[in-house]
């Protein structure tokens, strides 16, 4: 979603925010702008489109100024035009703004402006913010925006920049990230840290109620209300080399392809296969209250959701506490029932998800024990929960989830797992469940070696309009997690159901050579599932099955099959997924589609 990168240094400002905003392309957006302070001038540029439209709209060697604010937007108020693009100027022409997040009020703030005699030119909510800035300017912008603020119901995470004070930065934020880089004489300011990197990996990450004001001379963070704050120097913990494609032509093939090593990271120095423990720092001081809960929320949206189901199982099955998983967006809304003794998790790539973060907010406010299960590390997820356990997969930038969900399931298999031994759990067992976890990053590389055999899958069926994934029992989520990915970026309409549901409806869109994934490895819902095959095999569905390595007899009920070694059934989804992620890519590819960045959607969704 939207994107925001400012610069204050030494360097001439319009080329490093534009390859910051190249940084984000990533997240999705639809129009891009510049604004730049050059010798008591303010320069703006927008435009409708990608980044390389605006680029040939700049001379960027030409615009000389050392203050740069840049925007990448995902359209919310207003279509995606060049007027409603970013960054905004107030009515005098001093004042520019980028913002992130939804201004509620905005309509009361148009009016408040139209009635001081302001016309505003776009249709979007961020321009009111600008120009309310403008009406309150007496020659400190840092001022202006923190009177606004107050002001201001909704979400934001904004940068500011007047023509008439050349060596000030100000940004601020209320449910939306950003973070300061702090180089050597230098400031980069972005909403996501892949835009810092190229710079320095030492940051300053903002909280919701802070107003940053960036100089030659610092950094100085204070409240709303003129407080000052102290805020630690941290560093990140990825690399340059991690954000880039490395060899691969898509961000996804490259994610799907890193996942052993990605969980290799994911279990190093937690699960000791040795002594048959796991250790999760994050937890350390919470076990007491997680072996006496009663009930666990997962909560999460898109992919982590998915990962969430298979989280529910693995709750139930290894450590016997009663365990829902809820969309986000729906838990927020519903009066959630929180009684003592609920754990609640929120499940997150990104750790920026609005509806996952005001799930979370909400389960606090009723008492819940808040953790996270979060990739980036100091996003506003990560930071808000009690405590948590992170993913450490790398980035991931491509917009279908693939490595993340892996970790999503490894994360939650080992916290089952320690809470399943502290609870009921013999040594034994959890050493069993141990060495099985530890053997699945191999086991993944066997699978991804037969990429061919999933692209002759997409070959033959990239063209066929509807899919039905169906799975059952540990495999259900992962038929779901497989209808999306082939969705999400082949805009192909494909439906994920548990297999046993098929009978009560689906079974009518069954037609001469359909295309049907079961997920059907050995475990104890194996016979079952052949009965399903059967059900849709004799209705003419085209059977693809994904099995277990051996099994001659789904051969001959199959079409094709793709195998995946034997594992237990709770670690099956680590399997059962990868042939999935990568006929969803084939078939991508085949049909042309932009792979990493698919039509209409976003990394990180900050809006509801
Ligand atoms: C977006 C992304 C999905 C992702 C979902 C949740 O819709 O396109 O891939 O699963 O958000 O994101 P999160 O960062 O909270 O895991």
């Amino acid at each position: 979603m939207c994107g925001i990168v400012g610069y204050l240094g030494p360097k001439p400002a319009l080329p490093v925010v534009v390859e910051g905003l190249k940084r984000l392309e990533y997240r999705g957006y639809d129009s891009a702008g510049v604004a730049v302070v050059r010798d008591g001038r303010l320069g703006v540029h927008k435009s409708a489109g990608r980044i390389h439209v605006l680029e040939q709209s700049l001379d960027l060697n030409a615009e000389e100024g050392h203050l740069a604010i840049a925007h990448t937007r995902w359209a919310t108020h207003g279509a995606p035009n060049d007027v409603n693009a970013h960054p905004h100027i107030d009515a005098s022409g001093r004042i520019a703004l980028v913002h992130n997040g939804i201004i509620e009020n905005y309509q009361a703030l148009r009016k408040y402006l139209t009635q001081q005699g302001i016309t505003l030119v776009s249709e979007t909510d961020t321009e009111c913010l600008v120009q309310m800035i403008g009406l309150r300017y007496r020659g400190d912008i840092e001022q202006a925006v923190r009177e606004v603020l107050l002001d201001i119901d909704g979400t934001y995470g904004i940068a500011v920049i007047c023509k008439d004070e050349p060596d000030v930065l100000v940004a601020a934020r209320k449910g939306s990230p950003l973070i300061v880089g702090v180089g050597k004489d230098e400031f980069i300011l972005a909403s996501d840290a892949s835009a810092i990197l190229a710079h320095t990996s030492h940051v300053i990450y903002l909280s919701d109620g802070e107003i940053v004001r960036i100089t030659p001379q610092g950094v100085r963070t204070t409240t709303l209300n003129a407080l000052p704050v102290t805020k630690e120097l941290e560093e990140i913990e990825w690399t340059l080399e991690q954000i880039e494609l490395g060899g691969h032509e898509h961000y996804m093939a490259k994610e799907i392809f890193e996942q052993p090593e990605a969980l290799r990271n994911c279990m190093r120095g937690r699960v000791d296969g040795k002594h048959g423990t796991v250790h999760l720092g994050g937890l350390a001081e919470h076990w007491r209250e997680l072996t006496r809960a009663r009930r666990i929320v997962l909560t999460g949206c898109g992919t982590a959701w998915h990962a969430a189901l298979v989280g529910e199982y693995l709750f139930e099955e290894l450590a016997r506490v009663p365990t829902e998983t809820e969309y986000a967006s729906e838990f927020r809304y519903r009066n959630p029932i929180i009684e003592d003794g609920t754990v609640v998790v929120a499940i997150s790539q990104s750790g920026e998800t609005l509806d996952t973060y005001a799930a979370l907010r909400e389960a606090k406010q009723r008492g819940a024990l808040s953790l996270g299960v979060v990739n980036v590390v100091g996003s506003t997820i990560a930071r808000e929960t009690d405590a948590g356990v992170y993913l450490h997969v790398g980035p991931e930038i491509g917009v279908a989830s693939t490595k993340a969900f892996s970790g999503q399931v490894t994360v939650m298999a080992m916290i089952a797992a320690a809470l399943g031994r502290r609870k009921h759990m013999s040594q034994p067992s959890m050493e069993l469940f141990l060495s099985a976890l530890s053997e699945v990053p191999d086991k993944m590389q066997r699978i991804l070696e037969q990429a061919d055999l999933c692209r002759e899958v997409a070959q033959r069926f990239h063209e066929r309009d509807n899919w039905l994934y169906l799975g059952r029992g540990y495999n259900y989520p992962v038929a779901l997690e497989g209808a999306l990915k082939l969705k999400e970026i082949s805009y192909i309409h494909a439906e994920g159901l548990p297999a046993a549901e098929v009978k009560h409806g689906p079974l009518a869109l069954i037609e001469e050579g359909m295309p049907v994934v079961f997920i059907a490895p050995n475990g104890f819902q194996y016979d079952k599932i052949v009965s399903n095959i059967m059900e849709v095999k004799s209705r003419g569905g085209h059977v693809i099955a994904v099995a277990t390595e051996g099994n001659r007899e789904i051969a001959r009920l199959a079409e094709q099959v793709i195998y995946v070694p034997d594992i237990i059934d709770p670690l099956q989804p680590l399997l059962t997924v990868v042939p999935l992620q990568l006929i969803a890519f084939h078939a991508a590819v085949l049909r042309g589609c932009n792979v990493d960045k698919p039509r209409n959607l976003a990394k990180s969704v900050t809006v509801e």
